[in-house]
């Protein structure tokens, strides 16, 4: 596996490789679920290539920035173990170079859910996403779907921006006992970490509900936020159940949700400090490790 640091050399190396490329980015903190996504670009492709880099620009200025946990020699390991041709792993400066002036912004899918407590977190987003694309021009690139804002946000950049990338969403990967793998896990104390499995089980309250008729947003969206509630040194920044597509707030439309739409509930919390977020498509099937955890 080669690691590479500059834009020039990343260049040099892609156009060396003869076949399909899936870039699967990241910003480290690798873990189960990332490792996931590189074995389905191994199936989807002749090669992968994942990038590292933690970027300054979705970060507010009183966000996880600078404690954002960097070790690129694990994260190397992880790459290594699933085959990936090409780490790249840009400086700052290489991504964003002097007198950088151009933001992307994606209206509309940006102004619920995360986009107003994180002003500018998605213009960040759009705009390395669009860089990366840019500069590997990869025949596919894979997101997860824990991240579901954001995973809408890049396939609009990139219809909108003639990208000739194919967008791959995969499914998110979770513990045995239900929380979605995330690298922010890492800031939870066990007795968090133990009360945050009460994010999953909220959603699939909602979900058990909604496979029983339930139409009515704002009852899906207090079956999941009562039993969120009940976390200990826990705030909820949003839950909400949203168009799968517009993701528009269900609760702020007077008709009951149409099936022919479908839901997601989604949401935001922090626990003991650390911002967790995680969504669950409600006419879909229940992911395994959910089914086996139903609250009653
Ligand atoms: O999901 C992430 O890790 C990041 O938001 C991404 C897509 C790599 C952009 O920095």
């Amino acid at each position: 596996m080669k690691i590479i640091h500059t834009v020039e050399a990343l260049r040099e190396a892609r156009a060396a490789l003869s076949g399909t490329v899936a870039l699967v980015p990241t910003m480290g903190a690798l873990h189960a679920g990332h490792q996931t996504l590189m074995a389905q670009g191994r199936q989807l492709a002749d090669h992968v290539i994942a990038s590292v880099f933690v970027n300054p620009t979705q970060f507010g200025p009183n966000e996880d920035f600078n404690v954002y946990p960097r070790d690129l020699d694990a994260d190397a390991r992880r790459c290594e173990e699933e085959g990936v041709a090409i780490l790249f792993a840009p400086t700052p400066d290489a991504i964003y170079p002097p007198g950088f002036a151009t933001t992307i912004h994606v209206a509309g899918l940006t102004d619920g859910l995360c986009g107003p407590w994180r002003p500018g977190h998605f213009d960040g987003v759009a705009t390395v996403v669009a860089k990366l694309l840019l500069i590997v021009s990869p025949d596919l690139a894979i997101f997860g779907q824990k991240d579901y804002q954001q995973l809408a946000v890049i396939r609009r950049i990139t219809a909108d921006l003639h990208l000739a990338t194919k967008i791959v969403g995969a499914p998110t990967v979770r513990e045995a006992d239900g929380l979605a793998m995330s690298s922010r896990n890492r800031y939870l104390t066990p007795v968090s970490r133990a009360q945050a499995t009460k994010l999953s089980q909220a959603m699939t309250r909602a979900w058990v509900a909604w496979q029983a008729g339930e139409r009515d947003a704002a009852a899906l969206v207090k079956l999941a936020r009562d039993l969120v509630a009940t976390i200990p040194d826990s705030s909820i920044d949003y839950v909400e159940v949203v168009d799968p597509d517009s993701l528009s707030d269900y609760t702020k439309q007077a008709d009951p949700i149409p099936d022919a739409r479908g839901a997601v509930i989604a949401l935001a919390v922090r626990v003991a400090g650390a911002r967790l977020i995680d969504n669950l498509r409600l006419d879909g099937p229940l992911p395994a490790p959910l089914a086996h955890h139903i609250p009653s």
